[in-house]
């Protein structure tokens, strides 16, 4: 589909929003199968209605926060979520199992066995993977972040790491989000970042010049929260991505992760910040989009805040319809039952587009039809 159709097929899903609005209840049956839609693709997976030039994906529940929690693992025992994540899905990114302290638990083991297994599972499903990531300040295992290292050996094992883990999977990863989270909310390097405060801001082109050396096809990509409307951090990372072009570092990708909280107002200024980077030449995507809501004391969303939350998940995705290159649109988890948002904010939750038994809630069913209409 050209820029142009997408645009107009997204203003009219708009205006088909407005007029029609949103199913303001939970819905009642329990099979997964959604009440009759609108626009006759009730039933039709995501995949199915995604632009062609688009990946619709998740995150791939596993690790980090799972692990407190008293069910197994989600990828690995919950056989109904499976089924769904290869319905639904044709890009998948591991939610925790290829970070640092995942895949690299000591110093000369790697734990690849988690991170194979969604690369088999996302090979078998036809589904891209987005690798997710390789130079952060946080999720580092303790034998790097407590460690005494001269710079030059902390270098070295960056390097190993980066050639060992991306060469691994070389030629199976659409995406790789090399540099997470660098810049803190003034557009400062975060010094909590044991790579750039040991080793200065210039390791980022190294990090960047090593996964592609390790694997030539993977798109590589600047990461981050908080640049969902303009600012000094979308300042900082433009113009680091000028000037990693002008070095001719291997950077493709900028890509807003979208942990959106209704407390906040809809990101209506993301195309706007997506299409800067978009005319350096870069793709953009969203990596990691949820909506997360204050919940009243019953604990469950009203008509109203899922009708507002289904407009943010369709605000996002207008934006990135309506940049030429925006060619990923991830989902930070897409049901309740694994979501990481009310593990660190108590209060808050409700904010993914299935309930925890899959059914859906009206920001499923907004993202169906407005991804129906932008496919034509
Ligand atoms: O490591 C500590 C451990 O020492 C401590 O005993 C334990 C007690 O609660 O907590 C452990 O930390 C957990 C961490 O994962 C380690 O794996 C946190 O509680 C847990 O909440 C955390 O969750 C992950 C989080 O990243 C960590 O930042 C989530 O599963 C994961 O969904 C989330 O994903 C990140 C993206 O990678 C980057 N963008 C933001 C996004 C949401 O935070």
């Amino acid at each position: 589909m050209t820029k142009k159709s997408r645009v107009a097929a997204a203003v009219l899903a708009a205006s088909t929003l407005l007029t029609i609005g949103v199913q303001p209840a939970r819905a009642e049956n329990t099979s997964g199968t959604p009440a009759a839609g609108h626009g006759g693709h009730a039933g039709v997976p995501l995949r199915r209605v995604t632009p062609r030039d688009l990946k619709i994906g998740t995150a791939v529940a596993g690790g980090g926060h799972h692990l407190e929690q008293d069910y197994p693992d989600p990828f690995t025992y919950d056989k109904p979520y499976r089924r769904v994540l290869a319905g639904e899905f044709n890009s998948a990114s591991p939610e925790n199992q290829m970070k640092w302290e995942f895949i690299h638990p000591e110093r000369n083991r790697y734990n690849f066995g988690p991170a194979d297994a969604i690369v088999r599972f996302a090979r078998r499903h036809g589904q891209v993977v987005r690798g997710h990531t390789l130079l952060w300040h946080s999720q580092n295992p303790a034998w790097l972040a407590e460690g005494q290292f001269s710079k030059a050996e902390l270098r070295a094992i960056l390097k190993q790491h980066i050639f060992t883990v991306v060469g691994r999977y070389r030629g199976q990863i659409h995406q790789w989000d090399v540099a997470n989270e660098i810049f803190d909310g003034n557009g400062a390097y975060r010094q909590e970042n044991i790579w750039i405060r040991e080793l200065g801001p210039g390791i980022v082109a190294d990090a960047f010049r090593w996964a592609h050396q390790a694997d030539p096809r993977a798109q590589l990509f600047l990461n981050d929260y908080g640049v969902e409307w303009p600012g000094a951090k979308v300042d900082a990372y433009e113009a680091l991505a000028e000037q990693l072009l002008a070095d001719r570092v291997p950077l493709h990708g900028f890509a807003s992760q979208a942990h959106l909280s209704m407390r906040y107002g809809a990101p209506d200024q993301l195309r706007a910040v997506l299409q800067r980077f978009d005319d350096l030449g870069l793709y953009t995507a969203i990596t990691e989009l949820d909506v997360r809501m204050d919940l009243p004391e019953s604990g469950v969303p009203t008509a109203e805040q899922l009708t507002t939350q289904a407009q943010y998940y369709k605000t996002v995705l207008d934006a990135c319809l309506a940049v030429d290159d925006c060619n990923s649109f991830t989902l930070w988890g897409f049901t309740d039952k694994y979501s990481w948002v009310p593990v660190f904010f108590p209060t808050e939750g409700a904010a993914t587009v299935m309930w925890d038994d899959f059914t859906r809630k009206p920001a499923y069913e907004t993202l169906q039809q407005t991804l129906a209409e932008a496919r034509g």
